[in-house]
């Protein structure tokens, strides 16, 4: 979603502000714009890549130490020129970018049109810049009071950063609901959406809260106040983000690239917390709420996307392995159906950005009912993290893939390992079988491994499949949600339809769809279901589907029967997710790859989506 960059200081501005704007690539988007203070306000900005703008602007002088740039993901309004942001004021002395939606924008636009202004783009944000311009030729207040002053009349969500021509030392950033991140160098600051584009040129961040207001100055150096005025202390933080972790590292794709990281990052997810010499599993981040969660009434599971799947798969584990009940819920469903929420129910939040506007309200709805919430997120300082009372990290390094991949091995890992502490808290498994996942657990990374050596297979079986419209994906049990998973992997970023169903629901309406065009894959791993698997693929053998099977190594039954096999290591029937689900994403890959598509920027999607 919408990319904010900013920089003051006493270097040319251009160069880091269009580096940003790549660094934040990764977060999807549609128009590109940069504003540069030179004397008076230069704003260039273009529908497209941050490329098209950088051909705009090839020939244009950039000259300049201070400004703003945006990549935009269309919420009011199409993607054109005109919709890009920055957005000016009407005297053309003020610019501002946002990330956010203003909910009141048609009131606010009705009132300032009243005054007499005429309006040129169809965004709720130009309202908010011609709202600071009357304000501050109405009330002559200093610049950070006027921002200040117009955020008050504004509902919604937002993080914007707002240049003026009047104070060229400056620069005003202000959230809501939506991320930011400030760097502070030697006598210079930056400002973004994340710290992607700020880490190679300070470590020194500040994350500004909820309803706070930053302004950095080259005279005054760094303040922050919230929208009700009241003065805060900036909490500097360094950041632990590696550079290298941003770049493709030798793969043609980032998505590739989080492919083959998997094998570290579960690892990184379980190092410190897998203590292996005392068979045990210590969550550092939640101990504390090991007695809550052992005595909750249940545990409700929210998140969007792959960390929905993810929630099932922890669902799966959490009921049987603790025998604790879980519920999963889309957090966009959860959060306007006025759920029943006990305090003594304990809430946890699934989300790899951290920043997932649906997520983030579904947990302050359900803390303000007084539920106990506990963060799964991927980004360290994230909204959600922020706002959960306690979590856990998964440490799987950023992942620049709109797609998701090694945030849900990731997010699964630190299920599984929260599963099995309150198991042994609980006493509700045999000794035998909790040493025998505990060191299962342990070899995954290998494990996976392993499976990924099946990429050419993968590959050719592809290439057969790359013309197909439809596909069908089939799983039982905790192998259901993989199948979402894998469907929704091949059809975010190839454009196929593909459709995941519990294998048993095949009989009920998608068995209609089945004939020879039609690639059914199963996931039929010999522990869990496997008879039944095994019916089910007679059942499209028998009306002529074709069987794509992810089985486990040596087994010539399935692979007789199936059209294609792909292998993957034997496994725990608990953990087979973190190896089966290897396979589908190398798939989804090369599909996608050989149909043409973008592989890491699918289009019309956002790799962190910060609006509802
Ligand atoms: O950052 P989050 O995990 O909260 O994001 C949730 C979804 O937007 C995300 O998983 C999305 O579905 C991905 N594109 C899936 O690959």
């Amino acid at each position: 979603m919408c990319g904010i960059v900013a920089y003051l200081g006493a270097k040319e501005a251009s160069p880091i502000l269009i580096n940003g704007l790549k660094r934040l690539e990764y977060r999807g988007y549609d128009s590109a714009g940069i504003a540069l203070l030179n004397g008076g306000m230069h704003v260039y900005k273009t529908r497209g890549k941050v490329s098209d703008l950088e051909g705009l602007i090839e020939d244009k002088d950039l000259s300049g130490t201070t400004g703003i740039a945006h990549t935009r993901w269309a919420t009011h309004g199409e993607p054109n020129d005109i919709n890009a942001h920055p957005h000016t004021s009407p005297n053309g002395k003020i610019s501002l970018i946002h990330n956010g939606i203003i909910e009141n924008y048609a009131i606010l636009k009705e009132e300032l049109k009243q005054r007499g202004y005429v309006f040129t783009s169809d965004t709720d944000t130009e309202v908010l810049v011609y709202l600071i311009q009357d304000i501050y030729e109405h009330e002559k207040t200093d610049f950070a009071e006027t921002v200040r002053l117009a955020l008050s009349q504004v509902t919604g969500a937002y993080a914007i950063v707002v240049l003026s021509q009047e104070n060229p030392d400056m620069l005003v950033a202000a959230r809501k609901g939506s991320p930011l991140v400030v760097g502070i160098g030697e006598g210079e600051y930056f400002m973004a959406s994340d710290a992607a584009p700020i880490v190679e040129y300070t470590r020194q961040v500040v994350y500004p809260g909820e309803e706070e207001i930053v302004v950095v100055s080259l005279k005054d150096g760094l303040k922050i106040m919230t929208i009700a005025k009241t003065e805060k202390t900036p909490y500097i933080q360094t950041l632990e983000l590696n550079l290298t972790a941003l770049e493709k590292g030798g793969f043609p794709h980032f998505m590739l690239k989080e492919i083959y990281e998997q094998p570290r990052t579960v690892r990184d997810s379980m190092r410190g917390r897998l203590n292996m010499e005392q068979g045990l599993v210590v969550l550092g981040g939640i101990q504390d709420y090991t007695r809550k969660l052992l005595n909750a009434r249940r545990i409700i599971i929210v998140g969007c996307g792959t960390s929905w799947h993810a929630g099932l798969v922890g669902e799966y584990l959490i009921e049987e392995l603790a025998r604790i009940p879980v519920e999963v819920e889309y957090a966009s469903e959860f959060r306007y159906r006025n759920p029943i929420i006990f305090e003594d129910d304990i809430v946890i939040a699934i989300s790899q950005s951290g920043e997932t506007a649906d997520t983030l309200a579904a947990i302050e709805m359900a803390k303000a009912k007084g539920a106990t919430i506990l963060g799964i997120c991927n980004v360290v300082g994230s909204s959600i993290a922020r706002a959960s009372h306690a979590g856990s990290y998964t440490h799987a390094g950023p992942e620049i893939g709109v797609a998701s991949t090694k945030a849900f091995t990731s997010q699964v890992t630190i299920l599984t390992l929260l599963a099995l502490m309150l198991a042994e808290k609980k006493g509700s498994l045999a000794a035998s079988r909790y040493y025998r996942l505990l060191h299962e657990l342990n070899s995954i990374p290998e494990k996976i491994e392993k499976a990924l050596k099946a990429n050419e297979d993968i590959k050719k079986i592809a290439e057969i499949f790359s013309k197909t419209s439809n596909a069908l994906y089939l799983g039982r049990g905790i192998n259901f949600p993989v199948a979402l998973e894998g469907a929704l992997k091949l059809k975010e970023i190839s454009y196929i339809h593909a459709e995941g169903y519990p294998a048993a629901e095949m009989k009920h309406g998608p068995i209609a769809l089945i004939d020879a065009e039609m690639p059914v894959l199963v996931i039929a791993t010999r522990k869990g279901h496997y008879d039944k698997m095994v019916s089910n693929i007679q059942e499209v053998k028998a009306r002529k589907g074709v069987i794509i099977a992810i089985v486990s190594e040596g087994d010539d039954n399935v692979e007789s029967m199936a059209d294609y096999s792909i292998e993957i290591p034997e496994t725990d029937e608990m953990l087979v997710p973190l190896l089966a689900t290897i396979p589908l994403q190398l798939l989804s890959y090369h599909m996608a790859l050989i149909r043409g598509c973008n592989v890491d920027q699918p289009r019309n999607l956002a790799k962190s989506v910060t609006v509802e």
